[in-house]
């Protein structure tokens, strides 16, 4: 039996790393192990809007990074929230200060998307995907809606066929379905071109609904997309295991406070940052495709944003290990919970 993983840095093509004080706690975590993490552009008190906001937060972050013993070579891979007002300009403008993509939350789906996209296809907005097509640079989505008699299981659904028209609107147009949790969204991915792939989280490839509100309430497995039903997981962890380079890691790790996670309306999101190699090893072992995993992780998300592949390596031994119940102030994804990787530094 394997008792070592060598893996290339990987790419978390998914990361809140939020505002300071949360950024200094969290960041360094990610940076451990990742060679780039995408840094979600949802942070309050300011969200990152403009070309100003990049090469502000650009600097929060790297500051952090220099303040980190060790620093690792980690880079922060920039994004903008894409809004009803955002214009060409304000892309090109984005991508010159050295933005990535940008990313479209539409209205009120999730922490922070109170002024999300109202129409994916009014004639202004159309102009600026338009730009994002012609300068190669993807669209992010938040793949659900907040529609009238919808429940949130059903959310990414009623999502979809608002993916079909923009594929066909913007056929050389990248996109990124992020973080799916359903067996439908697999499907629908698969279904069209090259130019739209999307990102799998590591907590929706071991947690259902059950685990939410089946057995008590659970606030620190609560996030958005809900998890979903047992074929659903199935199917995600079939794709990200099959070699498919349409899907690759983006982990979603979204860190809350305990106190904005154990309360009424308690905030959506997992941190997962403190376990994901260490439990990603466990689920492609446990699917028989180990061999897969540095593909899912490491290179074809590279490929899809056209970045080089990252350079070091990390090591993971088998050796069991329990996560702690809190790091910082905020409690981890599987906190409690026995490992079988661990990640040596
Ligand atoms: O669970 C989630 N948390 N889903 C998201 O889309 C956003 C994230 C957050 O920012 O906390
Ligand atoms: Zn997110």
């Amino acid at each position: 039996m394997q008792d070592k993983i060598i893996l290339r840095r990987l790419d978390d093509m998914h990361c809140h790393f939020r505002l300071d004080p949360l950024l200094t706690e969290v960041l360094p975590v990610t940076a451990q192990y990742a060679g780039r993490g995408i840094a979600m552009p949802n942070t309050r008190p300011r969200a990152i809007l403009t070309r100003n906001d990049v090469l502000w937060y650009h600097d929060e972050i790297k500051r952090v990074l220099d303040r980190t013993p060790n620093r690792f070579s980690f880079e922060p891979l920039m994004t903008i929230e894409v809004r009803d007002i955002t214009t060409p300009r304000i892309i090109i403008n984005a991508w010159q200060a050295g933005a990535v993509a940008g990313k479209a939350y539409p209205l009120g789906v999730t922490t922070n998307s109170n002024e999300g996209l109202r129409d994916f296809f009014s004639p202004k907005i159309s102009e600026t995907f338009k730009a994002m097509q012609d300068i190669g640079k993807p669209l992010l989505i938040h793949g659900e809606l907040d529609l009238e008699r919808t429940l949130v299981t059903k959310r990414e659904d009623v999502f979809l066929p608002t993916l079909l028209k923009l594929a066909e609107k913007f056929p050389n147009l990248k996109i990124v379905l992020e973080h799916i949790s359903t067996k439908k969204a697999v499907e629908t991915v698969k279904q069209l071109g090259k130019n739209v792939a999307a990102t799998i989280t590591a907590h929706h490839l071991c947690l259902t609904l059950n685990d939410v509100i089946g057995y008590g309430i659970q606030p620190h497995n609560g996030c958005m997309p809900m998890p979903k039903d047992f074929d659903d997981r199935d199917a995600l962890i079939e794709a990200a295991t099959s070699g498919n380079p349409k899907f690759f890691l983006g982990s979603d790790t979204a860190p809350h406070s305990r106190e904005k996670k154990e309360c009424s309306r308690g905030a959506c999101g997992v941190y997962s940052a403190p376990v994901l190699p260490q439990i990603l090893a466990e689920i492609f072992e446990k699917a028989g495709h180990l061999d897969r995993l540095e593909d899912f992780t490491s290179r074809f998300g590279a490929n899809f944003y056209d970045l080089p592949l990252n350079k070091d390596d990390i090591t993971l031994i088998r050796k069991e290990w329990t996560v702690p119940e809190q790091i910082g102030s905020v409690v981890p994804f599987l906190a409690g919970a026995k490992l079988q990787w661990q990640l040596v530094s």
